[in-house]
């Protein structure tokens, strides 16, 4: 079998991503905006049905507006781009929350590697996100993701808890 990356330096990796919540004024790359992009791109989805939409938001006016929507989020105005991830419901009824959700964690972890930062967003008001991004009502908005390069240092990694707690074996 061939090898794509060390185990260890994968594990690393993910150990290492940390969210970010404070950003450089300073636009992300048209590359690296595609990466995390197609990074969403190649979750995988039940079925195969891909019922989402990324929406890309690089207007300052309307990241501002968004920012005030998030309850513990107001450092997304800080982002030079945000990504809003949108599942259609209708379309997936039964998946469309883990459809969504691998695709923003896989966008996550490519924005890491890339040195971007980049936090989850979960409280908020989503029907007002919603309104001021156009989304349909009937559509569901799992996050809004601010990117941008960090602005101030890695912060130390928040406990998990161990191991032998959360997981069981049963032979
Ligand atoms: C579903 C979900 C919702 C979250 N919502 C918020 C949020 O609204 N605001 C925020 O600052 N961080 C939010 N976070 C980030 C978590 O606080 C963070 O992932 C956690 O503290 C662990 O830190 P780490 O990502 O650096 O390992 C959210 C994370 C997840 C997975």
């Amino acid at each position: 079998m061939i090898k794509l990356v060390e185990p260890e330096e994968f594990l690393k990796i993910l150990k290492e991503r940390r969210t970010i919540r404070c950003f450089k004024d300073e636009m992300i790359s048209d590359k690296e905006l595609n990466m995390i992009l197609e990074a969403g791109q190649w979750a995988p989805t039940a079925s195969n049905k891909q019922t989402w939409k990324f929406i890309v938001i690089k207007n300052k006016e309307i990241i501002n507006k968004l920012a005030k929507t998030a309850i513990y989020g107001k450092f997304v105005r800080e982002a030079p781009v945000v990504v809003a991830i949108i599942g259609f419901v209708h379309d997936n009824p039964n998946w469309y929350i883990q459809d969504t959700s691998l695709a923003s964690m896989n966008m996550m972890l490519m924005a890491w590697v890339l040195n971007i930062g980049t936090c989850w967003i979960g409280s908020m008001d989503r029907e007002k996100a919603k309104e001021i991004i156009g989304i349909n009502k009937d559509d569901f908005l799992l996050t809004i993701l601010p990117f941008g390069y960090l602005r101030k240092k890695v912060p130390n990694p928040p406990p998990r808890k161990d191991l032998d707690e959360i997981s069981e074996v049963i032979e």
